[in-house]
């Protein structure tokens, strides 16, 4: 009896294992269409690549750039680097199981398909690197509740930002940079409170540069500069980012001084701002922010002296300040700045000498200053780590031999 059971057991358990089946071979079939109906549109008329994808119904899981899971469902399709010219087609929506989509630097073109909102287990989405045009049509994210990364950096995207992200909890990488979107920054993009990365640089985006975001309390990097061009200037809730590790606003017309409260950005190690219109004093209160290690103001209107606060500023490797109107010393703890490499200050009006032990600590490599009104003996110590590589003293009052 015990026997017949056990074999009847085994019978059954084939028979499911058949059925099984059954429902993975209908899909392989699609998936396999679908891929090859976008190998099809994605090489185009005259691009090259993917020359393993070819029709044979069970190892397209092998196919380059594939991966599936163990019902032979598509999971991640990664195509980077080739030459494909072509665009996305509709039935790429078949793959309806994809979690990660990877096609990057690839040349494809065209507008994003609508049917991309049919892959709504997405989790990473990269089209960087490709001429993709027109709007971004942020309603293909609605239903990517699971989307974590977004990139679409360096395309052909124009119009306004999508609204419609705001809405995904979990993203935590965004880059729509180096493209051509125009308007305002959404203001309620500060409700994207899972993001960690924010990179909107190098698009054409004009209006006030939202304050709201400065709610964003897990960002870590923010870049928002380079061709956009915002009207007003820094906000100060921009103090409120505790988790702020990198911001860049530079060279996108801001005006107006530098905000005091950035100093309270305990875990910032690079502010560049520079080629803005910002004007006033550099704050003093920038001195604790204790991480900092490369500060930029160059190319705005600032004025004053560098704050003796700055003596603080223990890991500093660039402080770049040239083009301002900057005067007064150059104070001495600037050559104790035992981490300093990059020391640029030219076109401002500083006097009096260098500090003499500019260089001392081994490692300076490009020091700065034309154009002031610096006097004195050139510092002895300058070359004395064997890293320099730039020195330029023109337009000033020195006397002495050069080191
Ligand atoms: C998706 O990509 C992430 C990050 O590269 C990786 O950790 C994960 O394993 C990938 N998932 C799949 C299904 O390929
Ligand atoms: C895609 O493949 C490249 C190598 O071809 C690899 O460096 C990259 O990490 C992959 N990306 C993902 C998300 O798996
Ligand atoms: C979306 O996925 C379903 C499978 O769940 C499929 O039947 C449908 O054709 C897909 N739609 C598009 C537009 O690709
Ligand atoms: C997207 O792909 C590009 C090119 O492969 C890569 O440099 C970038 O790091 C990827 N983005 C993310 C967020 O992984
Ligand atoms: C992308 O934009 C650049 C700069 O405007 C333009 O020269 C190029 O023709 C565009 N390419 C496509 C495919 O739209
Ligand atoms: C976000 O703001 C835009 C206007 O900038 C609005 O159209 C959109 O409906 C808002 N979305 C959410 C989810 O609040
Ligand atoms: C700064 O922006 C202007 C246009 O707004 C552009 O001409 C210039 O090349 C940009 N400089 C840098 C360093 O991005
Ligand atoms: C300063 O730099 C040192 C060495 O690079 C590092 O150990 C320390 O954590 C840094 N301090 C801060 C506050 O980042």
């Amino acid at each position: 009896m015990v026997l017949i059971s056990s074999s009847f057991c085994h019978n059954l358990l084939h028979i499911c294992f058949i059925f099984l089946l059954l429902p993975q071979c209908c899909f392989c079939g699609s998936d396999l269409d679908a891929l090859l109906l976008l190998k099809k549109a994605m090489i185009g008329p005259q691009g090259s690549g993917l020359e393993d994808w070819k029709p044979s119904p069970h190892n397209y899981c092998s196919f380059s750039g594939v991966s599936c899971d163990h019902q032979s469902r598509v999971v991640a399709l990664n195509v980077s680097d080739l030459p494909l010219f072509g665009s996305i087609p509709a039935e790429i929506g078949l793959l309806n199981k994809l979690i990660n989509l990877t096609l990057t630097s690839n040349h494809l073109t065209g507008r994003l398909p609508m049917e991309i909102s049919n892959l709504t287990s997405l989790q990473l989405f990269n089209i960087s690197g490709n001429l993709f045009r027109e709007r971004f049509p942020g309603e293909i994210t609605l239903g990517m509740t699971e989307l974590e990364v977004l990139d679409a950096y360096n395309n052909n995207f124009t119009g306004s930002l999508p609204v419609e992200i705001v809405s995904l909890k979990k993203l935590k990488h965004l880059h729509l940079g180096g493209n051509y979107f125009t308007g305002e920054i959404p203001k309620n993009y500060s409700e994207i409170q899972s993001l960690e990365y924010l990179g909107l640089n190098t698009n054409c985006l004009t209006g006030k540069f939202p304050a709201s975001l400065g709610r964003l309390k897990n960002l870590k990097e923010l870049y928002v500069g380079y061709f956009n061009s915002y009207s007003g200037g820094i906000p100060p809730e921009l103090g409120r980012l505790e988790s702020l590790q990198v911001l860049d606003m530079s060279n996108c017309s801001l005006t107006g001084t530098i905000p005091t409260t950035l100093g309270i950005l305990k875990n910032l190690h690079s502010l560049f701002i520079y080629s803005n219109h910002l004007t006033g004093n550099i704050p003093p209160q920038l001195s604790r922010m204790e991480s900092l290690k490369s500060l930029d103001l160059s190319i705005n209107g600032l004025t004053g002296e560098i704050p003796q606060s700055f003596s603080e500023l223990n890991n500093l490797t660039l402080l770049n300040l040239f083009r301002n109107n900057l005067y007064g010393r150059i104070p001495n703890f600037i050559g104790d700045l035992p981490h300093l490499e990059v020391f640029q200050v030219w076109e401002n009006q500083f006097t009096f000498e260098l500090p003499q032990s500019l260089g001392r600590n081994g490692r300076l490599k490009d020091l700065d200053v034309t154009g002031n009104h610096l006097t004195g003996l050139i510092p002895r110590d300058l070359c004395i780590g064997g890293r320099l590589r730039t020195l330029i003293l023109m337009e000033n009052y020195f006397f002495g031999a050069d080191p």
